[in-house]
């Protein structure tokens, strides 16, 4: 309970509303996921989101940082104000932008009693019901993606919501 106030502390002070709700003991990782829907993992994988932690190694993209008045010899990774924006529910343990980022912490949802594929298939309305009452996001929200696509991003770009919707989107599992 402590860690749960304290973590929620923290994220107030760092990051304002959208990261309060959650904790990182949420969060269960991409490699959950991947269990059971390994296409989509796969195609994720090639993302940059995937390897968006990387980018903050000393060395990476010196130019980008560069450019954006970061110092390129710095090794960001440990840094507060980074790895917001570029791990999963803010911890190191999740780094890059992974499945949950996106589709909401996966703790209450992940598991087979709710994501089962015969359940799904006799009554897929139901189950998806269900998934959404544990805290499953089926399509993320512009508010989803500004919560890191925004000014305080060092490197920001104007974020084309619909545009960079459909770059996300992927294949059937
Ligand atoms: C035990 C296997 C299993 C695990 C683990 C699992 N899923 Fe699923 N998931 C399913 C099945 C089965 C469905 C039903 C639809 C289908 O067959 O694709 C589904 C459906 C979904 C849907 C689509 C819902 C819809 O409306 O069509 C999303 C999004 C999703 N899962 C995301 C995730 C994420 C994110 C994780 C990890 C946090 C995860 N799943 C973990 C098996 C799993
Ligand atoms: C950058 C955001 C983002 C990330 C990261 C992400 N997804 Fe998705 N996902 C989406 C969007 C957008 C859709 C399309 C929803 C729609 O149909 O409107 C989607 C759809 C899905 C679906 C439904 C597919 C279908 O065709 O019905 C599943 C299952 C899914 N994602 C699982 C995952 C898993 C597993 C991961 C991690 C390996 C993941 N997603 C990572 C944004 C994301
Ligand atoms: C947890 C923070 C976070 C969330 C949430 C997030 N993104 Fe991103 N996104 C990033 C970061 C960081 C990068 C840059 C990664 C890199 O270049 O290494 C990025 C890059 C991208 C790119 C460029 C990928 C490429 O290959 O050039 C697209 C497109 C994108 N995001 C769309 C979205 C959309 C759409 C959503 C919401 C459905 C979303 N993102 C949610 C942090 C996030
Ligand atoms: C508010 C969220 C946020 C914060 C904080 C943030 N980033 Fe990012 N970062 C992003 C997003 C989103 C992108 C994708 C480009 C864009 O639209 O800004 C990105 C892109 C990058 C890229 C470019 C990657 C590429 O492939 O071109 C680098 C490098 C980077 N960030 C480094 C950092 C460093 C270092 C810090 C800390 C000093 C930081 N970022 C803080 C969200 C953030």
């Amino acid at each position: 309970m402590k860690k749960i106030i304290l973590y929620s502390l923290l994220s107030l002070a760092l990051f304002g509303l959208p990261f309060i709700a959650y904790t990182s003991e949420e969060y269960v990782g991409a490699a959950k996921c991947k269990v059971c829907h390994i296409k989509i993992f796969k195609s994720w994988s090639e993302t940059k989101h995937a390897t968006a932690f990387d980018v903050l190694r000393p060395g990476v993209q010196a130019d980008v940082k560069k450019r954006a008045g970061l110092d390129p010899g710095k090794d960001y990774t440990n840094d507060s104000s980074c790895i917001q924006c570029h791990t999963t529910g803010n911890t190191t343990m999740f780094p890059g932008v992974q499945c949950e980022a996106c589709h909401g912490p996966g703790k209450n949802y992940s598991n087979v009693a709710i994501m089962n594929k015969s359940k799904w298939n006799t009554d897929p309305e139901g189950q998806r019901k269900c998934a959404i009452a544990a805290g499953l996001i089926v399509h993320p929200e512009e508010k989803t993606c500004t919560a890191c696509h925004n000014e305080k991003s060092p490197t920001y770009t104007p974020f084309d919501f619909k545009a960079r919707y459909n770059q996300v989107k992927h294949p059937q599992q």
